[in-house]
């Protein structure tokens, strides 16, 4: 394990209704003077912003509000926060929203209090003034109510960047897991994509023994695999959604993140899609990460296939440990396309003639230096390759044999891996490991064939 230091001071209050201290937590942290900021429009309608109001009026504090924060949030409405603010007056702002909001939220904390343009932040100056900020989230996914970073898209350029700094970390947030149960399906599933990928690229490590933090990842992505499934069977399932939320704030205040590398690369892959097309960021990076995965797997095969075993129920094959971390890598696909995830590009509404531009922005955008990844530092031609192992997913070239035939009607129906295998035992009478052998080959040639 590395030396670290960690400094995680948000206060949190979760459960039911606790969206009605807000007011008691806005002055326990000293604002006089409150710009609330959210979205498009889901508290509105909810109900939770009248909510808020009331709780800020029941202590006597004066609020001005700033809606319109949207999903990817641009640089544009930071600016008008930042006027909005020092005309105003403010000293504490109250996110009420999701990541999206959040990291606006901070942005605009960070940009009134500091001389130059808030957009130095976003170019690598690390954040170390800014006003108070406190929350009140609305779906469990980002992670920012616990975080010290910020993510905002520059509209000149389309650059999505982040920002740093623990003047940022937000002072308190405020976790009523019921305030979820209206979000659409897609938007819940979006949100464990993104919570599974923070623990992913915390995992994805070249430090050595660093067993507590591998089995805490370990216990959270079990978590959503758990928990995932429920909720988007039944969206009012408070416990599950309770789970969820509290996982999505373990999962990126670091806490499971200390003492060792970190990757980031499926986010920085991810982070040009979402610029480019406005898609959500869990669902890009239900496209990206398995690409990613698949194509750093052999930095440390040992890695992937523990994982592998640990989380996914995968079978080890110590003869061939890639098979093993193949399996894993599967069944994690898998399990997102069966909770509504996109599977490749088309699903996405990306496009392969955008690649070039996509690399471009990746690897050199806004002052990039050519490379990314903390896993597998990787070029150009590297990020190229992923994201063309993000283009349909075409069948295996024919003539395909009976068996393949047979594996890839269940592919399209979004089998996983483990069904496969069963259905070939039960189909053609296979035992275990010949069956897993053959869906092995089968998964080779749509790799290769893609
Ligand atoms: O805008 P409204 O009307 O509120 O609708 C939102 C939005 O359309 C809706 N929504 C949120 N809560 C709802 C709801 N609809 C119904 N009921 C509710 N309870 O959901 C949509 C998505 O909201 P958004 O805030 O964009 O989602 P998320 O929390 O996933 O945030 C995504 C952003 O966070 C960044 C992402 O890149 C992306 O820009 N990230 C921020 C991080 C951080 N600050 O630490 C880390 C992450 O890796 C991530 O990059
Ligand atoms: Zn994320």
């Amino acid at each position: 394990m590395e030396n670290f230091t960690f400094y995680s001071p948000t206060y949190f209050v979760f459960g039911k209704d606790t969206e009605a201290r807000a007011g008691e937590m806005v002055r326990r942290f000293g604002g006089t003077k409150v710009l609330i900021h959210y979205g498009g429009g889901s508290v509105k309608r909810s109900g939770l912003l009248d909510r808020v109001k009331a709780s800020l009026s029941g202590e006597g504090i004066p609020f001005e509000e700033l809606p319109g924060a949207q999903p990817n949030p641009r640089s544009g409405l930071v600016y008008k926060g930042i006027e909005l603010c020092r005309k105003e007056g403010i000293d504490f702002i109250l996110a009420v929203g999701g990541g999206s909001v959040i990291d606006s939220a901070k942005a605009i904390a960070a940009g009134t209090v500091y001389d130059g343009d808030f957009w130095d932040f976003y170019c690598g100056k690390v954040i170390e003034k800014a006003l108070p900020v406190g929350t009140v989230l609305t779906i469990a996914a980002a992670g920012s109510e616990g975080s010290p970073d910020s993510v905002i898209t520059k509209e000149e350029g389309m650059f999505k960047r982040g920002a740093t700094g623990d003047a940022i970390r937000p002072k308190f947030s405020i976790l009523n897991p019921a305030l979820t149960q209206t979000l659409p399906p897609f938007q819940t599933a979006a949100g464990i994509t993104d919570i599974m990928a923070h623990l992913y690229e915390r995992y994805l490590t070249n430090t050595t023994e660093v067993e507590v933090t591998d089995r805490m990842i370990e216990a959270l992505l079990l978590t959503m695999k758990h928990e995932g499934p429920r909720v988007i069977e039944n969206p009012d399932n408070y416990e599950a959604r309770a789970n969820i939320m509290w996982a999505g704030m373990m999962a990126h205040n670091n806490a499971c993140g200390v003492g060792r590398t970190q990757d980031w690369t499926s986010h920085d892959v991810e982070h040009e899609l979402s610029a480019l097309y406005d898609c959500a960021h869990g669902a890009g990076l239900a496209v990206t990460m398995p690409a990613v995965f698949t194509y750093v797997m052999n930095h440390d095969v040992m890695r992937f296939a523990q994982v592998a075993v640990r989380v996914w129920g995968c079978q080890m094959d110590f003869a061939h440990p890639e098979v093993t971390a193949k399996a894993g890598i599967e069944a994690l696909r898998s399990f997102l396309i069966s909770i509504g995830m996109p599977r490749d590009f088309e699903e996405l509404g990306a496009r392969e003639e955008d690649i070039p531009k996509l690399v471009a922005s990746l690897c050199h955008g806004n002052g990039r230096n050519g490379r990314v990844g903390g896993f597998m530092s990787l070029d150009e031609n590297d990020c190229t390759k992923i994201y063309e192992m993000m283009v349909g997913r075409k069948a295996p070239l024919c003539p395909m044999n009976e068996t393949e035939a047979f594996l890839w009607k269940m592919r399209e129906k979004g089998a996983r891996l483990t069904d496969m295998i069963t259905a070939l035992r039960q189909e053609y009478g296979a035992d275990t490991e010949s069956a897993a052998v053959e869906v092995e080959h089968f998964l080779g040639r749509l790799y290769k064939n893609r």
